[in-house]
């Protein structure tokens, strides 16, 4: 039928009629908090690139993952800042580690939140890359042992889910096969699967002290011109037992978002980065953008494209304008 018998206005002329139609639902519980700890006490920390987000020592950081919660988020995922790094990363599989700690405080304070952990080795070590380096290589066979080490230290702690964000290749069945062995067999494994070697991570590496020393991530995370490329990594981590798989960043690359979902129809989580968060607040704040509009707007479109559920650094921000109900 054509015009004038249909008319797609008529579902648009009243806010209930458009709520019954709106095919894409954004829910507080889709959203990830993330969080980054540091050593220390009372410690509440603002980030030069990425104004209104802070680092937090361990019992600000519960003060923090509370509020989130108060707000109905889905978790938060933790980045750890340790008091040394070094060329093994041992801060990040120590017992005493600041992440470990952290997982253990949150499970005791707050046990009813999901807690997932960043398993990586470039917030640890002295160089900064994602990996163990010899001659200036960063090892990938050598690297996923440590990075199932990390992960069963977490586990160990009390995380629920364990993410890693390295990119190495087989270390999601190495992961798995340590978890098991180790008796954490609910432990969740959401694997950065199809992660971008992107400038949007400028201001994360600034936050947590990691850019590297030398060269780039270019050897280990994925060409940006690629995208079948992406459903060969995502392919992979499904078979290797990845639970939940990951795209990130998210708004350059919402068509590989639409196509791991399409394709695979596995789990899907979108990784909103910091550079995505840093360009918002910095239109936001040169007063050219209205934050709570374009924030929901964001995220609801990450969503449309296929994600299950989002991390980002505005959670906390959506989950306030959604409460009130009056979203858009
Ligand atoms: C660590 C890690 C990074 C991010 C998540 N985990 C940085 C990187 O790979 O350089 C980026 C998160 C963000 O930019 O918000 N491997
Ligand atoms: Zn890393």
């Amino acid at each position: 039928m054509e015009f004038p018998s249909t008319r797609l206005r008529r579902l648009r002329q009243s806010a209930p009629l458009r709520r019954l139609v709106r095919e894409t639902e954004l829910n507080a519980g889709d959203l990830v908090l993330p969080a980054f700890v540091i050593p220390g006490r009372g410690l509440k920390e603002e980030i030069p690139s990425m104004p209104g987000c802070f680092r937090f020592s361990i019992d600000k950081l519960v003060d923090e993952v509370k509020e989130g919660n108060d707000l109905g988020l889905g978790g938060v995922i933790l980045f750890g800042i340790p008091e040394q790094k070094d060329s093994t990363a041992s801060g990040a599989y120590a017992a005493g580690g600041i992440v470990q700690r952290a997982v253990e405080q949150l499970k005791k304070s707050l046990p009813e939140v999901l807690v997932i952990t960043d398993v990586c080795l470039c917030e640890y070590t002295d160089h900064g890359h994602c990996g163990v380096v010899r001659k200036e290589e960063v090892e990938n066979d050598a690297t996923i042992e440590l990075l199932a080490k990390i992960a069963v230290s977490h586990a160990r702690s009390g995380a629920d889910a364990l993410a890693p964000s390295d990119m190495m290749d087989g270390r999601v069945k190495t992961i798995r096969q340590a978890l098991d062995r180790e008796g954490f067999q609910n432990a969740v494994i959401i694997s950065y699967a199809v992660k971008y070697a992107s400038a949007f991570y400028g201001p994360f590496r600034d936050a947590a002290e990691c850019a590297p020393s030398f060269g780039d991530r270019s050897s280990y995370q994925m060409d940006v011109a690629n995208v079948e490329e992406a459903l060969r990594e995502a392919s992979l981590d499904i078979d290797e037992g990845a639970d939940i798989i990951m795209v990130k960043p998210a708004l350059a690359y919402l068509d590989v978002i639409h196509r791991v979902k399409q394709r695979f129809g596995h789990p899907l989580a979108a990784f909103n980065v910091s550079g995505e968060y840093a360009m918002v607040e910095g239109a936001v704040r040169s007063g050219c953008l209205d934050r709570e509009r374009i924030v929901l707007e964001i995220l609801t479109s990450i969503k449309r494209a296929g994600a299950d559920f989002i991390i980002s650094y505005h959670a906390k921000e959506a989950a306030r304008v959604l409460g009130r109900g009056d979203g858009f």
